[in-house]
């Protein structure tokens, strides 16, 4: 197994090309299962998830051709409807495959995705909504069973929390569903939102993409001619390199940025002390020589994003003061903590919220990656640690951020990959 050696730094200097986004890419790659022509995905990442969720496609009996600065997917081939257990259980968004193979095929077979690291992460809206749709669902050893012979009937669906997820998979079910399907309470991100522009931009008709409140008028059954498109901007993968200009004092710059995602994220940085130089499509990042403490609540967009509880916990270590972050969304996504306790971080878990006591001065040391943000919380710490930390375990980290050490030795830090 690779693990990451990497030492503090001065600071960091030079700019960071931002990959696509891992969430963005991954309800767009199941979509190609309603389409009726080979479908062209351009600045996918390079990152395991995208490479597992391909793999299941190719499985089902789908054709990914890599080839130069895209990767054309068809599956006119698709002929399985069963999406097993060794893959869905190494990536659970696999459940993204669901909404759209029993819309095309009336039929599927999904295993459940089980748990996963930072919470129990069920599914039951996702069922829910499908059941609304017309679908007979089963839960029969592991496996999802789903069955539509007529098709999905369009509805109003009410989600009772929103899901991100759970929003795509409802909108790629109602695609080729027969009638109009509302969905109120919808995930708003901006990956939801180029799934539902991709699928309007081919001839399915949506009103309010980007509000709480979707209308879809199907297809009835009939495969849709896919437009090309390019993945939107990674937002995590640029907030956490923002975190790193932040946490080592330095001044980076990321191209290939989308800044109107970053709003919140954007504003705690302020917050915390940065300001920033926004152009179009890139961000400078010029920050405080003291960082402030903050208060940080993480909720749905347009809020401050779970998926940066971590980055911004670490950074927080280093605030002059008292910060004090609320977790809302999952139920146990501070296994960071202990790792950064371990580097001499002070802070307090009580419940949902940690109270972080800063400045501390943190002590490099073996530490062990535990999920996806975590891995990134911990890279960030390493960079303004005394001495070496190996950060073990980076498969995680390699699930959703595209050649890190590598974007980040190139902005001046010690990092280098080695094998255990
Ligand atoms: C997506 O996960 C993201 N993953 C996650 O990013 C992200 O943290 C999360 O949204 C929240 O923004 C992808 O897009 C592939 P949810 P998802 O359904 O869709 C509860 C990363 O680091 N819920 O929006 O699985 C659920 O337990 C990953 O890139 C139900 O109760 O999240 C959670 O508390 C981690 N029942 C809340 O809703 C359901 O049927 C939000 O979950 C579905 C969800």
């Amino acid at each position: 197994m690779d693990y990451l050696k990497a030492q503090s730094v001065n600071a960091l200097h030079g700019t960071i090309n931002i990959s696509g986004a891992k969430n963005a890419s991954l309800p767009l790659i199941a979509m190609t299962i309603l389409a009726k022509n080979s479908v062209h995905l351009s600045n996918l990442p390079h990152v395991a998830d995208i490479r597992t969720l391909l793999k299941l496609l190719t499985n089902l009996g789908a054709e990914v051709d890599f080839l130069e600065d895209y990767v054309c997917v068809d599956t006119t081939t698709l002929h399985e409807t069963k999406a097993t257990y060794d893959i869905v259980k190494t990536m659970r968004a696999s459940i993204l495959v669901l909404g759209p193979i029993l819309a095309r095929f009336g039929h599927c077979e999904v295993s459940l995705p089980g748990g996963c690291a930072i919470g129990q992460r069920p599914i039951d809206l996702h069922l829910k909504a499908l059941e609304q749709m017309g679908a007979e669902i089963e839960i029969k050893a592991g496996y999802i069973e789903a069955r539509a012979p007529k098709g999905l009937q369009g509805c109003n669906i009410i989600f009772d929390k929103i899901t991100v997820t759970g929003t795509a998979n409802i909108v790629m079910a109602a695609a080729l569903a027969h009638g109009e399907t509302t969905i109120t309470n919808a995930a708003r991100e901006p990956e939801v939102v180029q799934l539902c522009e991709v699928l309007h931009e081919s001839g399915i008709e949506i009103e309010g993409i980007g509000t709480a409140v979707l209308v879809i008028k199907g297809s009835a059954g009939k495969l849709i001619d896919i437009v090309d498109f390019s993945i939107i901007p990674d937002r995590i993968e640029a907030g956490t390199y923002l975190c790193a200009g932040a946490i080592t004092k330095s001044e980076i710059t990321l191209t290939n940025v989308e800044p109107k995602h970053l709003d919140a994220v954007l504003a705690k940085l302020e917050e915390m002390g940065s300001s920033f130089t926004i152009n179009e499509t890139s961000i400078t990042i010029h920050p405080s020589d003291t960082i402030k403490p903050v208060k940080i609540i993480t909720q749905e967009y347009p809020a401050f994003p779970t998926d940066m509880q971590a980055q911004f916990l670490a950074l927080a270590t280093q605030a002059d003061g008292v910060s004090i972050i609320e977790e809302r969304l999952f139920e146990n996504r501070f296994m960071h903590v202990s790792e950064l306790q371990r580097m001499g971080a002070d802070i307090v878990l009580n419940g949902h919220t940690a109270t972080v006591n800063g400045k501390t001065d943190l002590s490099g040391t073996d530490v062990m990656a535990t999920d996806l943000r975590a891995s990134s919380a911990l890279v960030l710490a390493a960079l303004v640690a005394e001495g070496e930390t190996n950060i073990h375990r980076i498969y995680h980290l390699d699930r959703g951020y595209d050649a890190l050490e590598k974007k980040l030795e190139g902005v001046g830090a010690k990092i280098e990959r080695l094998k255990e």
